[in-house]
């Protein structure tokens, strides 16, 4: 019988378009989100591409051979050990989703950067996505040097250097380098290993206070459905610390937009879990790792479309302070990610893109001095001092990720 467990750790799959990012999910987890139910999938894999996999040792084999996701060992006819199942996050390499990818680092506990053998290093988003989690600190990284089947030797060896040279002096510094291909599954045990011993579950503490980064929400009501048919809203995102049972009571923060006066504020929302559902089971309730979807007795209409993507939701009167303004202190990157041209200061009245966490805002700086900003954000977040902020600058016609801020009071 398959062994179905929780995912215990996230996985950020990150790389240049096309470098073959889904092929190496669909080889590690069969076919891409398929345990998930509907609403998950046309959910979460839309935006943050989502799936499971679990990795398991043959007691057999030798070696690296040893690890596998098939359940039986085809060398060996014996069944394979179970080791743990992980969550893949694919972050889109399409350079306008370069803010999805910053929110779904803020869920990585670690990566794999594919680097495909047929092209030069770096391309565009490899360099991005890398300095990204650079800046964020996602230190636990795999390089996958994928499609060797379409290179000879040579090519390879000199592309394997290629790729030494460009994480020389950043967080991936000392990262595995594992030549692959996922579409012809060849060397995929070797690159399950080094998964393993990179990307450890990280420690959790499950006294503290549940907390949940909603990364989607949805209806998932057909439409013309009558009252006594609907289903609660549904969020899914994925549970930092804690623990979340079904029956719990939760709040979100900052809530729902209520308009009184021609005034804009926002109101937290109370509501129940009536269902829970993680590693595509309905389960009772869920730990960190993995993502999870969570039936609310919400009215749909107010977590249709996203609506509540970027809240923080916990036990009642837990959650971080709902800011409409802050001040963070700011780390600029030597250049902009993914153009040309050393960074400007940040300067008084200039629009910026903030993502903290899971939470996407325009802010615009109300005072800026030396390596420092005030932002009025044009909605507000629920983020504790401290807290990593991802500062992007509207660059020609899109957004750069310049700098890291940390949240100041
Ligand atoms: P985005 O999600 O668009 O960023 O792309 P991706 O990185 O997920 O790439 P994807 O897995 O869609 O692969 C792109 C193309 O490369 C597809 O046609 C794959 O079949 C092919 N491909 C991926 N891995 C390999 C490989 O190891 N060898 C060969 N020959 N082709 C591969």
């Amino acid at each position: 019988m398959t062994e179905h467990r929780q995912p215990e750790v996230n996985i950020g799959l990150v790389g240049h378009v096309d470098h073959g990012k889904t092929t190496l999910v669909e080889a590690f987890s069969g076919e891409w989100t398929d345990q998930h139910s509907e609403e998950m999938k046309r959910g979460i894999s839309i935006r943050l591409g989502y799936a499971d996999a679990t990795f398991r040792r043959c007691p057999e084999c030798e070696d690296a051979a040893g690890y596998t996701v098939a359940e039986t060992c085809p060398e060996h006819d014996c069944e394979t050990e179970f080791l743990r199942t992980v969550s893949f996050v694919d972050a889109p390499g399409h350079e306008t989703l370069m803010a999805t990818m910053l929110s779904g680092a803020a869920i990585m506990d670690g990566a794999v950067l594919v680097i495909a053998a047929t092209e030069d290093v770096p391309q565009a988003q490899t360099e991005e996505h890398l300095m990204a989690l650079d800046s964020i600190g996602i230190e636990n990284v795999v390089v996958a040097q994928n499609k060797i089947d379409l290179v000879d030797r040579e090519r390879a060896a000199e592309h394997y250097e290629q790729i030494q040279e460009f994480i020389a002096g950043t967080v991936a510094e000392d990262a595995p380098i594992v030549p692959i291909s996922a579409q012809q599954e060849v060397n995929t045990d070797l690159l399950i290993e080094a998964i393993e011993e990179e990307i450890p579950t990280p420690e959790r503490d499950s006294d503290a206070d549940a907390e949940l980064l909603v990364a989607r929400s949805f209806d998932i009501n057909r439409p013309g459905a009558t009252p006594d048919q609907l289903t609660g809203g549904v969020v899914g995102g994925t549970l930092l610390s804690g623990e979340l049972t079904v029956d719990d009571e939760i709040e979100l923060v900052p809530g729902r937009e209520v308009e009184s006066g021609g005034q804009t504020t926002y109101e937290s929302i109370t509501t129940t879990l009536r269902s829970l559902q993680a590693g595509g089971d309905p389960v009772d309730s869920v730990r960190p790792g993995g993502l999870l979807g969570a039936g609310t007795g919400l009215d749909p209409s107010l977590t249709k479309g996203d609506a509540l993507a970027g809240q923080v939701a916990g036990p009642p009167g837990t959650l971080p302070p709902v800011r409409d303004k802050f001040t963070m202190k700011i780390d600029l990157l030597d250049r902009v990610v993914g153009a040309d041209g050393d960074v400007d200061e940040v300067s008084t009245g200039e629009p910026l893109m903030l993502t903290v966490r899971t939470a996407t805002t325009v802010g615009s700086v109300t005072s800026a001095r030396g390596g420092e900003a005030e932002v009025a954000l044009k909605r507000p977040v629920a983020a504790r001092e401290g807290a990593k902020i991802a500062i992007n600058r509207r660059v020609g016609s899109r957004w750069r990720l310049i700098g890291i801020g940390t949240l100041d009071g």
